[in-house]
């Protein structure tokens, strides 16, 4: 009885920034972004606008695709790095925001893996029987960690050149800030049909399979050290000299492993059930870099029509790629009756994994 997706829905925010906008405000290109990444434009939420608010709006979205009304929802999931604010996290206010009862609302932390998580515990607790309507919402406002200052101003067209010290501080987060952008994806799942427990791997509907896996040895390879608890107080002014509240990021480590971890993981979840890479209609791949994507469909043997990219338009964001791009790839036809995806992601922490769905 695996979980089924009766909706989707996501929000970004409007304004879009353009590789050429970011060369504005720091050292880079078009060129060497699209090269190096596949990162065209990104979404940039205003201040104020917190992940919060594109997660309920992403999440009434998704709701009203299903028609469902919010007071039917039993449990909602909730995955980001970028909380609205340090505590509590944005999982109840989610649950305000799109006006779902007092249900429970988890908050998980498991960065670009978030959805994917989410995924899995919403499937578990709906074969459970602990809910009956399931949301899982991945959510991130990443601008917030730009160290980009009157650099914001020139994007938003409120001057023409950021000062010097800002066009420095911009370019030296380079290498990391030009990937991520802002935005939040949402599913809603019910419980599958119990009589689909009898198939067999092939013919079962809904969530099939899933694989999770984390290692701790490797937390370092994308961190924010400040802010945190080892060190009284949590924050200081020291931290913030040092920059330890901004992403420190081994970037080729980090595309070794995801290059290596997502493919193991695919091939990990199929060989559970007895599926094989040639079942596949679909590769819903993390969006961290088009490159990371391109080592995984040559390391499957699949092409970018079953493992399509959508990094493009929205860059990085996080715990809401896999949610974002398979709301596209559904509303655009590509997710038909009997199709077999795999949700597969790689991130911080490291947390990382495969989802079986087949769309009933
Ligand atoms: C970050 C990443 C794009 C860097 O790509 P890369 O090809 O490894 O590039 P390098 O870091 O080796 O940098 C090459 C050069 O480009 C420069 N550079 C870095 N960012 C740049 C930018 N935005 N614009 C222009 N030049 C840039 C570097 O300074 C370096 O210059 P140097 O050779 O003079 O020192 C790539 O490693 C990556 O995507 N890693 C995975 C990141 C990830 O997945 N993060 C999310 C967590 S899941």
């Amino acid at each position: 009885m695996g979980s089924v997706i009766v909706g989707t829905g996501i929000a970004v925010p409007p304004h879009r920034v353009t590789n050429a906008d970011l060369s504005a405000i720091m050292d880079t290109s078009d060129d060497w972004i699209r090269r190096r990444t596949g990162v065209g434009s990104r979404h940039v939420a205003e201040p104020g606008i917190g992940p919060s608010d594109l997660g309920a709006a992403a999440l009434q979205a998704a709701l009203a695709d299903a028609g469902i009304e919010p007071g039917e929802v039993d449990l909602l999931v909730t995955a980001t790095m970028t909380p609205d604010q340090f505590a509590p996290g944005i999982g109840a206010v989610v649950q305000a925001k799109a006006g779902l009862g007092p249900v429970a609302a988890f908050d998980l932390r498991q960065q670009c893996s978030g959805f994917l998580y989410g995924l899995d515990l919403a499937d578990a607790m709906l074969r459970s029987g602990r809910a009956r309507t399931a949301a899982v919402v991945g959510a991130e406002v990443h601008s917030g960690y730009m160290p980009f200052g009157t650099g914001f101003d020139v994007l938003r067209g409120l001057r023409a050149e950021p000062t010097e010290a800002d066009r420095a501080a911009a370019t030296a987060s380079r290498a990391w800030s030009v990937l991520f952008g802002d935005g939040a994806g949402a599913a809603v799942l019910r419980a599958g049909d119990p009589a689909t427990d009898a198939l067999s791997p092939a013919e079962r509907t809904g969530v099939v399979a899933s694989r999770l896996f984390s290692d701790g040895t490797e937390f370092e390879l994308i961190q924010v050290r400040g802010l945190g608890f080892r060190h009284q107080p949590y924050v200081d002014a020291e931290q913030l000299a040092a920059g330890l509240h901004l992403p420190e990021m081994n970037g080729a480590e980090l595309f070794r492993r995801a290059s290596i971890a997502m493919p193991a993981a695919v091939r990990a979840v199929l060989d559970d059930v007895g599926l094989s890479i040639a079942d596949l209609d679909l590769v819903v791949c993390h969006q961290a870099n088009e490159r990371i994507v391109d080592v995984v469909r040559s390391s499957l043997g699949i092409d970018a029509e079953v493992a399509p990219t959508n990094i493009e338009r929205y860059g990085n964001t996080t715990a809401a790629t896999v949610a974002i791009l398979f709301h596209e790839l559904r509303l655009s036809g590509r997710v038909p009756s009997g199709a077999l995806v795999c949700f597969v992601a790689f991130g911080a922490g490291s947390h990382w994994g495969a989802l079986l769905y087949r769309q009933p």
